[in-house]
């Protein structure tokens, strides 16, 4: 199965993509987590990214799609996956296109987590992340066992650089010109499918499997 998350920054992408993929069993693909990791280790690719993604501009095309078209050569992606934060621009989406029908295949689904942009701005600033295993927490509405420490790996949390109210809005100024032109690119190809994000995390979870299947 291969899915694509679409939805603003803060929409539950990344929360609902990992839920996916533990179901599904298929590998969670963040564009977003392969940035930070990099950024962490002090690559070249991560010194690159990071100059826009503190400003909430998106990393160049070129950049994201050789990334990403690497990572589709992979083992573990022979049974499809859940992409989270790609395609995030009408050529990627074109691109994404060409690359499946080179191997007779296309996308199963693309998966619009709608949340009003009010509701955004709170989420963020209680967001932790952690920069190891991709995990995310929400201070007041998803919190850890202990705090400030990844249930998952025992890791430190942290805030990340681009959740600062001053991005946030940048970063939603950058989504609705630049990315929501892809749910109509979807409603075109008759993939897409429409979930209301704000519901709590269960919830937006059940109406998921509902389109995907059990
Ligand atoms: P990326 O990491 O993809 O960030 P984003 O799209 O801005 O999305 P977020 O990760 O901020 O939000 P999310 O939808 O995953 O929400 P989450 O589940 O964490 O990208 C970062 C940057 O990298 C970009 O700005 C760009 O510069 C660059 N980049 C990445 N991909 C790129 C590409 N393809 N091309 C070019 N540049 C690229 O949830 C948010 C919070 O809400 C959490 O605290 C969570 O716990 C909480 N929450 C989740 N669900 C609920 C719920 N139902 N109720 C209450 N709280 C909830
Ligand atoms: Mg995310
Ligand atoms: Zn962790």
């Amino acid at each position: 199965m291969k899915v694509i998350m679409l939805g603003a920054p803060g929409a539950g992408k990344g929360t609902q993509a990992k839920k996916i993929a533990d179901k599904y069993q298929i590998p969670h693909i963040s564009t977003g987590d392969i940035f930070r990791a990099n950024i962490k280790n002090g690559t070249e690719l991560g010194t690159k990214a990071k100059a826009y993604m503190d400003q909430g501009l998106l990393v160049p095309d070129e950049l994201t799609l050789e990334l990403i078209m690497d990572r589709f050569k992979e083992p573990d992606c022979k049974n499809g996956y859940v992409l989270d934060g790609f395609p995030r621009t009408i050529p990627q989406a074109e691109a994404l296109t060409r690359a499946l029908e080179e191997q007779g295949e296309s996308i199963d689904y693309a998966v619009n987590v709608e949340v009003p942009d009010e509701n955004i701005i709170s989420r963020m600033s209680g967001r932790r992340a952690c920069l190891s295993c991709g995990a995310t927490y929400h201070i007041v509405h998803i919190p850890t066992k202990v705090e400030g420490v990844c249930d998952r790996c025992g890791e430190k949390l942290v805030l990340r650089d681009d959740d600062r109210p001053e991005t946030v809005e940048k970063r939603l100024g950058v989504y609705h010109s630049q990315t929501q032109p892809l749910i109509e690119y979807y409603t075109s190809q008759g993939k897409l499918a429409e979930v209301d994000g704000t519901q709590e995390m269960e919830a937006v979870f059940e109406a998921i499997v509902k389109i995907l299947g059990a």
